[in-house]
């Protein structure tokens, strides 16, 4: 019978290889629709019974992506979610009652459902290949593996690996797959068809677990397992905030991973995770990720080579990711010194990410240190991170705007300049964009693209595109003091330096707010970011008026910047601060905190100077780490959900 998604094939030895290739689709995900066809091919399967099936994409995207989470959003009730759950785990576990053979060849991504089907067959080959990544990232979404991930991954990995995977939503490559036992073999991508044909026919023995982790899946063994695992993890989040992983913690400990088996209302049951709040912020979240990265398909703009101006803090490693992921890359700052801790810094970068010495070295060649700034002229994107001075940015400006290809773009990344300032003196201002990227490079995932009153809205929007190319989240913002982020920031930490001020305990501030759900307090934020950052950024954004806060000032005038120089609010030990005990958090306290923040995304929006409150929120949780389990500061203060 011919089939919409899925195509069958059966070799002359009598495999069947199955190939998955969701129509109108670049990427593979299980809808309804394509499990209900994938139900009636094994149904096809178990009565044609070949000797050995091969489940395979059709997609050089990658394997399957995991479930269509567009249709989450057309869940209407806890009964709606219970039947998605439903026909996952019933169609795996007819694959997994398949008679003969089963094989999943899996080269690219291999996500949720789409692991979980890999999990319902006997053996699987992974791809050696960069794109190849195994995980079950449910628990981002605030849900659990309920297609049968919570049941057999601990038996495929042991649960302490199995565990981890499911708890983090941690990816694992090809190597790793095959050294933890996910993937029986690890093969590159021109023997992987005969490799899948070699192992369907010969059907060796499966693997074994180690013997302590067979003694950890055991009913006796699994509260101690799950006790020690509990306890890491409150270490870590709180179960008010984010109840997924406690839930698959659970699920796996009394009911084997069985998402049907939870009685109503047991903590570790679907239905508890969905009609809670988290689950729903969390695939907010998930649709606004989209919806910034839609944001760089706006226009078909490429690059290839950037050339970076200034090699500090920020230029250098701007240079580096952008080496990192692919780009030919020019560092030019005044002088060899100046470009050596740059260089150093990518490197290590390299080696944390890409860990292939190959890709290591490959890098590192793309990075080109430039101290003459030969490489403007051939650069199709120029990014000045120099000091924060107009005078000497203007004169910067001048001779790049007279070298720089035609079509080339034309950025700063500017914390506080007027972009129409910058670019007073421009023969054509409309070429000029902010990109402004956020300390550390590495970790930020957001970059604010500012357009000031003359930039050309395609000029944006390429500069978008190129943001997208080096996989970071894009964000129009309006050229206006501090943007988005430090302009919501800025009210925010001037309040709580202030109660220092006022005598409060650093600790006790910080407490409160990660309490609230912030993945760090304001004191220990401001230490991290730099408190002559923040010093600066205060200026800026109150128009040179009004005081700075008396201990932020004291500190940097005795050279206590924060973390980088070793001490600030907090003494810093191993990049790790020193506190001491927090006194207790009240509710007022909290409430005290987070209205300066609260206020100020409010006003940012009124003031367009972002399109809408649902990109204010994209922006304030990747560029803020405001509490994602809320949604974002404006779907809190418009929702009903319970006050922390
Ligand atoms: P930095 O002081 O660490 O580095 C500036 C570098 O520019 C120095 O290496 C200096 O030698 C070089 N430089 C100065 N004039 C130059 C010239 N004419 N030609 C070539 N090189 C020159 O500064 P940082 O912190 O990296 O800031 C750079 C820019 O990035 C500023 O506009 C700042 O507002 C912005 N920014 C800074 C952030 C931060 O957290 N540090 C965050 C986001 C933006």
């Amino acid at each position: 019978m011919a089939h919409k998604h899925w195509k069958l094939d059966t070799d002359r030895d009598n495999i069947a290889w199955l190939t998955f290739d969701k129509a109108e689709a670049s990427t593979n995900t299980l809808s309804g629709a394509v499990v209900a066809e994938f139900s009636a091919v094994l149904d096809e399967l178990r009565a044609s019974n070949p000797r050995a099936l091969v489940i395979r994409s059709g997609k050089s995207s990658g394997f399957i992506a995991g479930a269509d989470v567009e249709e989450f959003t057309t869940i209407a009730s806890t009964d709606d979610a219970l039947a998605i759950v439903r026909r996952g785990w019933d169609v795996m576990n007819k694959l997994a009652a398949l008679p003969f053979p089963t094989l999943a060849l899996v080269n690219g991504f291999c996500m949720g459902g789409g692991l979980e089907l890999a999990l319902a067959c006997r053996y699987r080959i992974a791809v050696d290949q960069p794109g190849t990544r195994f995980a079950l990232p449910e628990v981002m979404l605030g849900i659990l593996p309920g297609w049968g991930g919570v049941m057999r991954l601990p038996r495929v990995v042991g649960p302490t690996a199995a565990l981890d995977m499911m708890m983090t939503g941690r990816s694992v490559d090809a190597r790793r797959a095959k050294l933890m036992g996910l993937a029986d073999a690890s093969v590159p991508p021109r023997v992987m068809d005969n490799s899948a044909r070699i192992m369907a026919l010969e059907a060796p023995p499966q693997k074994k677990l180690p013997v302590l982790q067979s003694l950890m899946n055991l009913p006796l063994l699994r509260p101690l397992v799950a006790s020690m695992a509990r306890k890491q993890l409150a270490a870590r989040v709180q179960r008010e905030h984010y109840p997924a992983p406690y839930a698959i913690l659970e699920l796996w400990q009394k009911y084997d991973g069985d998402p049907f088996a939870p009685p109503a209302g047991d903590p570790a049951s679907v239905a508890t995770l969905v009609e809670g709040n988290t689950a729903r912020n969390l695939i907010r979240i998930f649709f606004l990720q989209e919806r910034m990265k839609s944001l760089g398909k706006e226009s078909g703009f490429e690059a290839r080579h950037v050339h970076v101006i200034g090699a500090g803090v920020m230029g250098g490693d701007v240079a580096a990711w952008c080496a990192m992921r692919g780009l030919t890359v020019t560092l030019q700052d005044q002088n060899a010194g100046a470009l050596a801790p740059a260089m150093k810094r990518a490197h290590a970068l390299f080696k944390r990410r890409l860990r292939d010495q190959r890709l290591i070295r490959d890098a590192a060649d793309r990075l080109i240190p430039d101290i003459a700034g030969d490489g403007a002229r051939r650069a199709d994107v120029i990014i000045e991170a120099i000091f924060e001075n107009l005078e000497v940015k203007r004169e910067l400006f001048a001779k790049l705007e007279a070298v720089a290809k035609p079509g080339a773009i034309l950025a700063t990344n500017t914390s506080s300049l007027k972009l129409a300032d910058i670019g007073a003196n421009f023969a054509n201002p409309s070429r000029l964009v902010g990109i402004h990227f956020f300390n550390p490079v590495a970790q930020m995932q957001l970059v604010e693209i500012v357009s000031g009153a003359n930039t050309d809205g395609e000029t944006a929007r390429m500069a978008a595109a190129f943001v997208r190319q080096i996989d970071k989240l894009p964000l129009h913002v309006k050229d206006s003091p501090g943007f988005l982020v430090n302009r919501v920031l800025g009210p925010y930490l001037n309040q709580a330096l202030r109660m220092v001020d006022d005598g409060m305990a650093p600790e006790t501030l910080d407490a409160a707010m990660t309490r609230f759900g912030m993945p760090m307090g304001p004191i220990e934020l401001a230490d991290t970011v730099g408190l002559d950052i923040c010093m600066h950024a205060g200026k800026a954004l109150a128009g040179g008026g009004g005081e700075p806060p008396k201990k932020l000032a004291d500190l940097v005038a005795a050279g206590n910047l924060g973390k980088k120089s070793g001490r600030g609010f907090y003494a810093w030990q191993n990049g790790k601060p020193q506190k001491g005990a927090a006194a207790a958090v009240t509710q007022e306290l909290i409430e005290r905190l987070i209205a300066p923040y609260l206020k100020e995304a409010q006003a940012v929006v009124a003031e367009g100077i972002v399109t809408d409150a649902d990109l204010a929120d994209a922006g304030l949780i990747f560029g803020t780490g405001f509490a994602p389990f809320l949604g974002g500061p404006l779907n809190y203060l418009a929702s009903d959900s319970v006050r922390p």
